[in-house]
């Protein structure tokens, strides 16, 4: 007798748990989606979504969708359907208004139509998504990066018996790295220890310079050696699909010759990159 009435009770119990189910869940947001990487100047519109989905039409009820900059207190975005969007501090005139992620009433203004984003809108997105019954918070990274607007590899004689290698680029965000590799005939691709590396934030114009020299004793080189200088930027994996670094690499061919070395002078090579070919290497 009391089996049967258990049993009898089940579907109902079942019921209620999945009316608290998608009571719980009548908003499902999902990841912020858009890229994570993009190159300083190469987008003309870059859209970051915090999709979400109503599976329960009462959750369209006190929807507020404010987006954040950097886990700053004050939004940079908010929407409250069926007004207008505002945008404040950073992304002030930097968002596309007219842009519509979707048809739905409730969801079109959800996403950021960030026009040719640069450098000073890298940092860590948040999206925050709220009803009366619930909240979401979805957070993302976005890296503008700016490869190098010039980069040099050039080299002098400081003495007789040794030659010098510098390699500059400029124009760089984020902060860079940099390294010079010596390779030659014998000798595999290596870094050449005790270089001198500085690194500067240019003042007023958010980016990084950076230089690296050293200096080497002929007897320490084979008579070929290759120089090559390679920029990276750390923390960011960017580089293209192929896992190939999308920065510029700076390279150098420098012979000497132990018995007529007559290089009491100056002489200099350099390189100039363009950022119009982010994968040469020259
Ligand atoms: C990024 O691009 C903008 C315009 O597209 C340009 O004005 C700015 O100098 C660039 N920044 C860097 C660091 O290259
Ligand atoms: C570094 O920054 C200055 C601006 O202060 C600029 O004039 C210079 O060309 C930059 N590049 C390099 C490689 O030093
Ligand atoms: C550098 O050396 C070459 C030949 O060794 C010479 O012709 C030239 O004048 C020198 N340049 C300078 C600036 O001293
Ligand atoms: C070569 O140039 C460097 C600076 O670029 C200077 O310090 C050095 O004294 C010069 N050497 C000669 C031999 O002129």
């Amino acid at each position: 007798m009391r089996k049967a009435r258990a049993s009898g009770y089940l579907p109902g119990i079942l019921l209620l748990l999945s009316t608290v189910i998608t009571g719980c869940f009548g908003l499902e947001v999902s990841a912020i989606e858009g890229p994570s990487v993009v190159m300083n100047g190469s987008q003309s519109q870059l859209v970051l979504d915090c999709k979400y989905d109503f599976t329960d039409e009462y959750e369209k009820n006190g929807l507020v969708v404010k987006w954040y900059f950097k886990r700053k207190p004050f939004p940079v975005y908010q929407w409250i359907p069926p007004n207008k969007p505002q945008v404040l501090g950073i992304l002030k005139g930097r968002l596309n208004l007219d842009y519509e992620v979707s048809a739905d009433e409730f969801s079109k203004h959800r996403a950021l139509a960030i026009v040719n984003p640069t450098t000073e809108l890298s940092g860590e997105y948040t999206c925050w998504i709220s009803t009366f019954d619930s909240e979401h918070v979805e957070r993302k990274m976005l890296t503008i990066y700016a490869p190098p607007s010039e980069m040099t590899l050039t080299y002098y004689k400081p003495r007789m018996d040794t030659v010098a290698v510098t390699c500059r680029a400029g124009g760089v965000y984020p902060a860079p790295d940099i390294v010079i590799f010596r390779s030659s005939p014998s000798v595999r691709k290596n870094v050449i220890e005790g270089a001198k590396m500085e690194r500067r934030v240019v003042p007023g114009r958010g980016f990084y310079n950076i230089s690296i020299e050293l200096e080497a004793f002929d007897y320490d080189l084979d008579a070929e050696n290759m120089f090559e200088c390679v920029l990276t930027i750390p923390r960011h994996r960017i580089q293209n699909a192929e896992g190939d670094p999308l920065l510029p690499r700076a390279s150098y061919y420098y012979y000497h010759h132990h018995h007529h070395n007559n290089n009491n002078n100056n002489s200099s090579s350099s390189h100039h990159y363009h950022h119009h070919h982010p994968l040469c290497s020259f």
